[in-house]
């Protein structure tokens, strides 16, 4: 099945689910290709208010630079907002939220009230070190979020993003320091997720130690059963 027949069979509602630089961005722009649905990245949208020196932006910047979470109550109406938006009328992805259990409550909520339903929970399951190692050497557009790796996945230029040309950079929470604090965070705060959505029939996981075409290939092929599954 393709991706292109899997979308037009119902809406997809994907939840990216794991530790810091375990590929869920890596992943999701190969989702967004596929199945051509909107992506939310919540890391993506608070780097962007930052940059843009948006209220959002000043209330979320300290907490991003201790590699702590912003919010439940900042965050919660960043992504409801675009949950509801006609753009995501059949289906959306979402990377780094939910990430609390309050969180996950509150798209539930709002998944009921417009009478929709997450379709999946996607695991991307990866051991600390191989998160340490990956966060160590990964580069990041400036101006889109293009991600790459020095050793895994490296630019054809060094610095300049072989997508859009842009600068590439070092993310400021990339620092060994801040990395050990988010995978504490992680660990603490957003890893009861797994059971949450374990216990609602929804968690899929996938081996994220694999290369990423391996592990992009595997996404497909969970969703492509899910959705034979869900015609039976
Ligand atoms: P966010 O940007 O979401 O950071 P994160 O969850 O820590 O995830 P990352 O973006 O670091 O990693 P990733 O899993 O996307 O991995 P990637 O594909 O880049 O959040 C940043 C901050 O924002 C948070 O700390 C918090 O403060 C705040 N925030 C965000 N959402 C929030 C929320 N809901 N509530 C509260 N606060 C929130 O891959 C990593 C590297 O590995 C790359 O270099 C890549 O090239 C390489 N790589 C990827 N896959 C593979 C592979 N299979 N093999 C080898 N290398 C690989």
């Amino acid at each position: 099945m393709t991706a292109d027949s899997l979308l037009r069979v119902s809406e997809l509602n994907l939840i990216l689910l794991g530790p810091p630089g375990s590929g869920k961005g890596t992943q999701g722009e190969r989702l967004q290709q596929d199945f051509r649905l909107p992506y939310y990245a919540t890391g993506d949208i608070l780097r962007a208010a930052v940059r843009d020196g948006t209220p959002l932006g000043g209330t979320a910047q300290e907490f991003m630079d201790r590699g702590d979470l912003v919010p439940d109550e900042v965050i919660i109406g960043v992504i409801g907002e675009r949950v509801q938006s006609p753009e995501a009328a059949d289906g959306f992805i979402l990377d780094g939220f939910p990430r609390t259990v309050g969180q996950a409550e509150a798209l539930g909520i709002e998944m009921d009230g417009l009478e929709r339903s997450i379709t999946a929970a996607l695991l991307i399951d990866v051991d600390d070190g191989e998160v340490v190692r990956r966060l160590g050497g990964r580069r990041t557009c400036v101006k889109n979020g293009h991600i790459f790796h020095i050793e895994f996945d490296p630019p054809k230029n060094e610095d300049v993003c072989d997508v859009c040309g842009a600068r590439l950079i070092v993310r400021d929470d990339d620092k060994p320091e801040v990395i050990r604090h988010r995978l504490d965070t992680y660990h603490d705060k957003t890893k009861p997720l797994v059971s949450y959505y374990e216990e609602q029939g929804l968690l899929k996981r996938v081996d994220g130690m694999l290369e990423p075409d391996e592990v992009g290939n595997r996404i497909r092929a969970l969703l492509a059963t899910l959705r034979l599954e869900e015609e039976l």
